[in-house]
Parts: structure tokens; sequence; C-alpha cells
């Protein structure tokens, strides 16, 4: 009975830092799009992991299902997921969050300048949200991936991968999804590039 007390504190806890960083990421944008008038973003999803996608988490890391485990062991029981159309985009929003005051970053993980062996790519913001409760500030954990949408692609299929196959992907699948992340990558590298050209053309014919 105590534990279901706690657990939804938890949940009350994880739901008030989700519209907090909503809430937040939503006028630093604004006030970006309405100060260089462009808008980096695509979309943006948010959830809170379940509590048996927490669960199933806990014990493939080794853990016990406690409640002490979910708050120390599952970084992104907050998720946001901010998808845009071009490679400098999701530096931008790096940029923008990085300056935020309200939200602290604790941890950085780059996987588009290293993606990871899957081929992964993405951007990784670990941060911190504070969330003001009748008992004072609590600082929440939330995890912030931003990517662009052909990486965002690459990432549902490998999702859909990873379900069918339980984990145990057969090897031929492991090396196509290798080899569409780097032509994802190729592609994305020259989307930016004649977006790029495509300003500088633009720049031009408005100073003639
Ligand atoms: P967890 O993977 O969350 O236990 O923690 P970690 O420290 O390994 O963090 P990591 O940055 O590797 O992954 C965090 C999240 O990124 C995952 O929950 C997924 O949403 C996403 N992710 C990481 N690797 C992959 C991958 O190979 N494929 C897909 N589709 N998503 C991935
Ligand atoms: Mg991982």
């Amino acid at each position: 009975m105590e534990d279901a007390q706690e657990l939804e504190n938890l949940i009350l806890k994880y739901t008030a830092a989700l519209k907090t960083l909503e809430t937040q990421i939503s006028i630093l944008l604004q006030d970006f799009e309405h100060k260089y008038n462009y808008n980096p973003v695509e979309h943006i999803k948010t959830r809170i992991k379940s509590y048996d996608s927490a669960s199933k988490k806990l014990i493939s890391k080794g853990y016990d299902i406690t409640i002490k485990n979910i708050e120390a062991h599952i970084h992104d029981m907050v998720g946001m997921r901010i998808v845009c159309s071009f490679l400098s985009d999701v530096y931008k929003i790096v940029e923008i969050i990085e300056n935020s005051d309200q939200i602290t970053i604790h941890d950085k993980k780059d996987y588009i300048t290293n993606p990871k062996d899957s081929g992964y790519s993405s951007y990784h913001l670990l941060v911190y949200v504070p969330v003001y409760l009748i008992d004072g500030v609590n600082l929440v954990e939330a995890e912030i991936q931003i990517r662009t949408v052909a990486m965002d692609f690459w990432a549902s299929l490998d999702h859909k991968i990873a379900y069918k196959f339980q984990g145990k992907i057969p090897e031929e699948i492991k090396e196509d999804m290798q080899n569409c992340a780097k032509d994802i990558h190729r592609l994305d590298q020259k989307m930016l590039n004649i977006n790029n050209e495509m300003q500088i053309i633009k720049d031009d014919q408005e100073i003639i």
C-alpha cells in the first residue's frame, strides 16, 4: 500500500516535470523564432515511460524492481524528442537549451559525431528540470533526444526490428541498417549543403 502511494507520488513528479519541460522548451523556441524569424523544429514528441517498460529496463540492467531503482537507474522516465529538418538545426537546439537558466544539462551524448555501432544517430541531453511542489523544489531528470527527420526514420525502423526479433537481430539486417545509417548521414549532409547554398543565393539576390 505504501508502495502504491510512493509510485503515485513519483508519477505526479514525472508528470509535473514533463509539463514544465514542455512549457520551457516551447517558450525558448517561440522566442528563438520571434528573434531570428526561423523555426528549427519539425515536430516534438513527449512521453512518460510506463511502469512496465521501466520494470523491463531495470531487469535488463540487473536491478530489482523498486521505486528507488527507477529513480536511480532509469534516466529517461521523462522523455522528449525534438525532430528537425537539418543537421545544423540539431546543434542550434542544443545551444538554445544549453543557454537556458532553468534547464540544467548534466550529460551530453553526441551520437551524430560518434554514432553507435548499430548506426544509431541522435544528440542526447540528460537534464534536470526544476519542479516546484508544496514541499519545495525537486530536480527531476529528463532525457531530450534531438535528431533530424532522416535519423528519426532510421530509429523508428530500428525500433521495429529490435521489437520483432527480441534483440536477436540477424546479421544481414544489422549490416543493412548500418549501411542505411551511413546513407542517411550522407543525405543529411547533402540536404544541409543545398539549404546553405540556397541561403547564400537568396542573400545575394537581396543585396542586388
Ligand atoms: P539506456 O539505453 O536508456 O538504458 O541508457 P544508455 O545510457 O545506454 O543511454 P543511450 O544514450 O544509449 O540510450 C538512450 C535512448 O536512446 C534509448 O532509450 C533509445 O530511445 C535511444 N537509443 C539508443 N540506442 C539506440 C539504438 O541503437 N536504436 C534505437 N532505435 N534507439 C536507440
Ligand atoms: Mg542504451
